[in-house]
Formats: C-alpha cells, sequence, structure tokens
C-alpha cells in the first residue's frame, strides 16, 4: 500500500463513520505562540476550549506538521535514524464533544486490525494511570491489558497551557531482532481524550465538551504496511531520493544514506512551509527555513553536488504528493523562484565556508571550533550555527557556543552602538518617572518638567544656548521613533526646537539644539508639529490600507516584514515570491483611493485585551512582543491591525496615495514606497 493509499483508506475509514473529511490547514498556524503546526489538534483549539464553533461533531484529516525550532523540535535527529522527521504528516479523527473514549478504541481497534490486518499480537497500548475507563475499555474491546503509565507519557497537551488530557497509546512490534526498545516498539497511534484546560498556574478546569483527538504518524504506518524498518525506505521517500541520486550523480549507499534522508526530508519541510508562505529569512520560522535549506545543501555538497539541489527536486516532491495537497502545485513556481534565489545566494558562501573551516580545524588543539571562527562563518558565509554544529558533529567536533554567542552579543552592541547613539545611556536611567501614552490623547502642546539632560554622553544639571542636547521629561505629546513609525519634531516653547524624537523603554528622548539656557527640574512647554504630526498620521493610516490592499490584489498570505512610516513617504516591505506587474500596482493604488474617497472613519482602540484583539482579527506582526493590553486600529471593515501609531480619525484626511516604487530587498520580500497627502502626486 502507498502513501496516497494508506492516506486515503484512513480518511474513507472515517468518512464511512460519519466524520467530515476536511484539508489539512497550513503549517502556519493562527496562534502567534507557536511557529508552526506541531500537531493535528493546533487549528483546532479554539474549537476545544469552545471559543470557536465546531463545523461538524466528527472530523478527520491528514494534517501537514512541522517539528524544527521551539518546544517541538527533531531537527538534530533527522538523518541519524529511520524514524525522526522534521515534516511529517498527522492522520487524526476527532470528536467535538460526539464520541468519547469506547467509540474512540472500538475505531482505532477495529481499523488496525481489521481494515489494515495488523496482527493483534504485534500490538501494546497503554493507558494513564488514572484512566480506569479505557483500560477498562481495552479490555473488552482487544482483550487487551494495557499497561499503566504516567504523565509523561500518557497525559497530552500541545503546550505548558491550553486543553489537554489522558491519552492511550498503540505501539507495533517491529520485531524481537531489533535490540533497541525504542526501536522495536513504535508508537503508531494516539488517542488523546481531550476534557481539560490547563491554566498558567496548572490548574486543570473542564473544557465545555469531552472530545476525542487522535494523532497517527502516516510514515510509521506506511513503514510498518510495507514491511520495512526505517521509514526512510517507503515508498514517498524512496521517489524522493531516487530523483536525488539524478540529481547529484551519485548512488546511495549505506555509508551516504544519511545524506539522502537529510534531503529528502528537508525537502519536504522547505517546499511545504514556502508553499504555505514562509520566506526565508533571518528571524523567526523564515531563518528555521533557511537554517534547514542549507542544511540540505551541505549534504547535497557531501554527497559532491554544487549549487541548486532541493529547487530541482520539488518537481518531484509535487508528483509524490500534489495530488493531496494541491497547495503544492499551485504555488509551483513562487516555490521553485524563492528556493533557487536561496540557493544560489548560499551556494558560493558554503564552497568558500568550508575551505574557511577546512583551514581552521588541522589548528585545533582540543575538539571544540572557538566561538569566533564559528562566528565568522556566520557572518561572512551565513552558516547558521546550527550548520556548523553539524558538520562538525560527523568528525566527533564541538563548538564553543559561549564563546559565539559573546561574538554575537559584542555585534549587537557594536551595531547598536552606531545607530541609536546614546539609547544605552538613557536605558540605565531607570530612576526616572515618566508618563509615556501622553500622544494618544493627541494633545500637541502641554507643560511638562525636565528630568534629565545629556550632553556629549553626560547626564548634566544645566545647558546652555547653542548646546546639542537630548531631554527627558515627565510627561510628553511628543511620539517617539517606535514601530516604524519616525517620531515627533516641534519645540520647547522659546527653548529649544526638537528635531529628532527617540524612545528608550518608556522614556522619550527629545532631539535638538538650545535655544536659551536649560536645568533638570526645569518647567517647558513642549508643543509638537501639527503640520508634520498630520502628515506622519496620514503615512501611517494610508500604510495600514496599503496591506489591506495588497491582500485583496496579490493574496492573503501577504505579510507586513516592516516598514518605515515617516511625513515624506511611507516605506513597506512585505513577503512576496516575485515583482507586482504594473496592473497589479495600479490596482493597490486605486483600491487605496477609492477608500480615500470613501470617507472612511478610522478608530484607535486603546489598551485593548490582547484576545479581545485577536477576537477582532488584528493583524499583528510575527515575532513582535505584545503585550496583555494593545491597541487596536480599525478603519471601518477595511483594516484592523495592532498599532502603537498615530493615526488620522477619517482616510478622507490622507487626500490622495501614491505608490512611487516597488522593488526586491532580498528573496521573497518587496519594498514599496508610496506618497501621501500634496506630496502624492
Ligand atoms: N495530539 C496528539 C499527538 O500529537 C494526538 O500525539
Amino acid at each position: 500500500m502507498t502513501y496516497n493509499d494508506i492516506r486515503k483508506l484512513f480518511l474513507e475509514y472515517f468518512e464511512s463513520k460519519g466524520h467530515k473529511i476536511v484539508p489539512s490547514a497550513s503549517l502556519i498556524p493562527n496562534d502567534p505562540s507557536l511557529l508552526f503546526t506541531v500537531a493535528g489538534m493546533v487549528p483546532w483549539k479554539g474549537i476545544l476550549q469552545g471559543t470557536e464553533p465546531a463545523f461538524a461533531p466528527r472530523v478527520a484529516d491528514s494534517q501537514k506538521c512541522l517539528r524544527a525550532g521551539g518546544k517541538h523540535n527533531d531537527l538534530d535527529e533527522v538523518g541519524f535514524d529511520g524514524r525522526h522527521h522534521t515534516f511529517f504528516e498527522m492522520l487524526g479523527n476527532w470528536s467535538f464533544g460526539d464520541y468519547f473514549k469506547q467509540e474512540a478504541i472500538e475505531m482505532s481497534w477495529d481499523l488496525l486490525t481489521n481494515v489494515l490486518k495488523l496482527d493483534p499480537a504485534k500490538i501494546r497500548v497503554t493507558t494513564h494511570f488514572s484512566d480506569d475507563e479505557s483500560t477498562e475499555i481495552w479490555r473488552q474491546v482487544a482483550s487487551k491489558e494495557a499497561i499503566r503509565m504516567g504523565d509523561k507519557d500518557n497525559w497530552w497537551s500541545a503546550g505548558d497551557t491550553g486543553p489537554c488530557g489522558p491519552c492511550t497509546e498503540m505501539f507495533y512490534d517491529f520485531g524481537e531482532h531489533i535490540e533497541n526498545e525504542d526501536d522495536r516498539w513504535v508508537e503508531i497511534w494516539n488517542d488523546v481524550f481531550m476534557q481539560f484546560d490547563r491554566d498558567a498556574n496548572g490548574n486543570l478546569t473542564d473544557l465545555p465538551n469531552k472530545n476525542v483527538d487522535t494523532g497517527a504518524g502516516l510514515e510509521r504506518w506506511a513503514a510498518i504496511l510495507q514491511g520495512k524498518t526505517d521509514n526512510y525506505e517507503t515508498d514517498l521517500f524512496m521517489n524522493l531520493i531516487h530523483a536525488t541520486e539524478e540529481i547529484v550523480g551519485v548512488k546511495k549507499t549505506a555509508k551516504n544514506f544519511s545524506s539522502f534522508k537529510v534531503i529528502a526530508d528537508h525537502m519536504r519541510a522547505v517546499g511545504f512551509a514556502i508553499a504555505d508562505g514562509v520566506i526565508p529569512s533571518n528571524t523567526d520560522r523564515g531563518y528555521v527555513i533557511r537554517r534547514i535549506l542549507r542544511r540540505a545543501m551541505r549534504h547535497g555538497q557531501i554527497l559532491g553536488h554544487k549549487g541548486a539541489l532541493l529547487s530541482k527536486l520539488y518537481p518531484t516532491l509535487i508528483k509524490e504528493m500534489g495530488d493531496a495537497y494541491p497547495e503544492l502545485k499551485k504555488n509551483e513556481k513562487h516555490v521553485i523562484e524563492i528556493i533557487t534565489n536561496e540557493e544560489n545566494a548560499f551556494a558560493d558562501m558554503l564552497q568558500n565556508g568550508m575551505k574557511l573551516l577546512e583551514s581552521e580545524l588541522p589548528k585545533l588543539n582540543t575538539k571544540i571550533l572557538t566561538g569566533d571562527i564559528a562566528f565568522k562563518l556566520f557572518d561572512t558565509y551565513g552558516f547558521p550555527l546550527d550548520l556548523t554544529q553539524m558538520i562538525l558533529r560527523d568528525r566527533g567536533l564541538d563548538v564553543d557556543v559561549a564563546g559565539f554567542e559573546k561574538c554575537m552579543t559584542q555585534q549587537k552592541e557594536r551595531s547598536r552602538a552606531d545607530t541609536k547613539g546614546t539609547r544605552t545611556l538613557w536605558e540605565s536611567r531607570t530612576d526616572l518617572s515618566v508618563t509615556d501614552d501622553i500622544h494618544k490623547y493627541n494633545p500637541t502642546e502641554i507643560e511638562a518638567k525636565v528630568l534629565a539632560i545629556l550632553k556629549d554622553g553626560e547626564f548634566i544639571n544645566s545647558a546652555k544656548p547653542g548646546d546639542e542636547v537630548e531631554v527627558a521629561l515627565d510627561k510628553t505629546p511628543f511620539y517617539g521613533t517606535q514601530g516604524g513609525q519616525v517620531g515627533d519634531s516641534g519645540e520647547f516653547k522659546g527653548i529649544m526646537q526638537i528635531t529628532e524624537t527617540n524612545r528608550a523603554g518608556n522614556i522619550v528622548i527629545h532631539k535638538g539644539k538650545l535655544i536659551s539656557p536649560l536645568h533638570v527640574w526645569d518647567d517647558v512647554i513642549p508643543v509638537v508639529d501639527e503640520q508634520i504630526r498630520l502628515q506622519t498620521a496620514r503615512a501611517h493610516t494610508a500604510a495600514h490600507l496599503l496591506q489591506a490592499a495588497l491582500r485583496i490584489v496579490l493574496n492573503d498570505d501577504v505579510e507586513q516584514r516592516g516598514s518605515k512610516v515617516s511625513p515624506n513617504s511611507i516605506r513597506f516591505d512585505f513577503s512576496f515570491g516575485r515583482a507586482m506587474t504594473v496592473d497589479e500596482i495600479a490596482k493597490t493604488e486605486k483600491i487605496i483611493n477609492d477608500w480615500i474617497v470613501a470617507k472612511i472613519p478610522v478608530e484607535t482602540k486603546f489598551d485593548t485585551p490582547i484576545e479581545e484583539a485577536k477576537k477582532l482579527g488584528a493583524l499583528a506582526l510575527f515575532g513582535e512582543k505584545y503585550g496583555d493590553k494593545v491597541n487596536v486600529v480599525i478603519a471601518g471593515d477595511i483594516s484592523c491591525e495592532l498599532c502603537g501609531g498615530t493615526h488620522i480619525k477619517n482616510t478622507g484626511d490622507i487626500i490622495r496615495a501614491k505608490i512611487n516604487k516597488e522593488k526586491s530587498i532580498s528573496s521573497g520580500i518587496r519594498r514599496i514606497t508610496m506618497s501621501v497627502g500634496d506630496l502624492a502626486k
């Protein structure tokens, strides 16, 4: 039975038992606390918790999962055995408040022994020690005495909090000849009885319903049903491996098998993730995918191959899995383009970095590579630390990770000092008691007190006319640069021209030149330049409209990757795999201008609990840390974003918007520059 047959058989079985069959959810979860979908239940968390309605009482699917970062991470194990994968398919059936233990266990047993015809004698089952009910059901249904286990093995949850419950697991005996117990007895199915919710203090409360969440690794089922002990010897993987042999011009042997395994595994992870909208980058899930791709290239190199590899292998992935997951084919051009860009960018660096590494290794007196060489490989040649570790692990060597991290910190500090100047000095002023959110009420002029003055890197008590200083006040109407929005400018009436406003934590730093003497504890009247504030607010609201328009014209996967909103222009970076056409740019600009003409009210809901913001469907920047209370900016039903910036009250105030340029800034990331108001001509 092939993968495609087994997947189909599983789904048909549960369809015959009244389950609604649904396609896999994306590998990019809706939940900002997770990098990837790590289990079949991730998309259903809201239903289990009762915050979303169940669309059917019984559901079954084959869910794409990726465990390669964060809490669930199998990346380092791939290639060393026949069981570990970063990407895998989890077959699952769900009951949302419908059947519970009895029927779940009956169906699992029926499918395994009557449909798949596995030998009942080769199956062992476990239950949670508290779960007498499941243990008794196993006796009746299968005449099996379950092995009772503790929380570590038989209590399942996706994270430390959230839906959880006892589970019963089924293990298959791969044969007495296998010495290692973990390889001999392999878990093939897990039925979780989700009936509790765990809060942050560890307390359990009842979920609104008693639910069933099951998960079975398709790769393991394929191994059993095809009589293999190594998942990578099953049809899907062997087809990927044969295609790899063709590309690299080398045949698989017992010795190089592990490189072929890594390439096949990583092809699935990279291909599926990019097809779902992940763009390789230097942060978050984009970096996980970049690292996996670079590891695959290194294994290509071990096999004697140079340059593009996964981009050539992707068509085979489509052939193998494209029927079950049409998104692979639908996004083929985009995925191949992105992988090709990544591979081209890294190919030379990999060759040169390896040369550096080979020249350094003979100099080692110990089994540890120094942190500065690992850092040079990272900084100059783009070797993620884990890639260097993987290369060295083959030779019994390791990296001085602490030394590497020290170099990394030093470099960060250097660049911070270069770009942010005095921020560290200000950050040390934890004694200053400031109110930093006056700008939200939109006053442009208030009375305030001088708390600190910084000149030439030192805090001073008084300064004289002509001095270039930075000043902190007890409260201020000025918005200090943050969240991509450039800070306000203006004056302290009669005392100082403010040309730049920054932030260090909650301190707003006013920078400028004194026209009168200034002392700590002086009273001043900070006045924001209203015209500049208005023009910045226009730009910021327009940036939100731009994102909303792009999601209409291009697709919903477009994600903001950075932005700079200043009175003169908007720079907006977003994930998208190709250049926009002239037509798409014109359409985007037209949609924004139509919204401007429609004069849609723009409202900021300050201090909204994050849960409520999520319910409103507010777009958040992935990787950004948000507190419990957030500001949500809502423009009619067009746009809803978490945002701390300043905005106009009506889209009509933008007057006009014009897209000036659209270009690539790195692989998979585009940049649009746009003007608003009178500048948009
Ligand atoms: N959610 C369960 C698991 O991932 C089925 O094992």
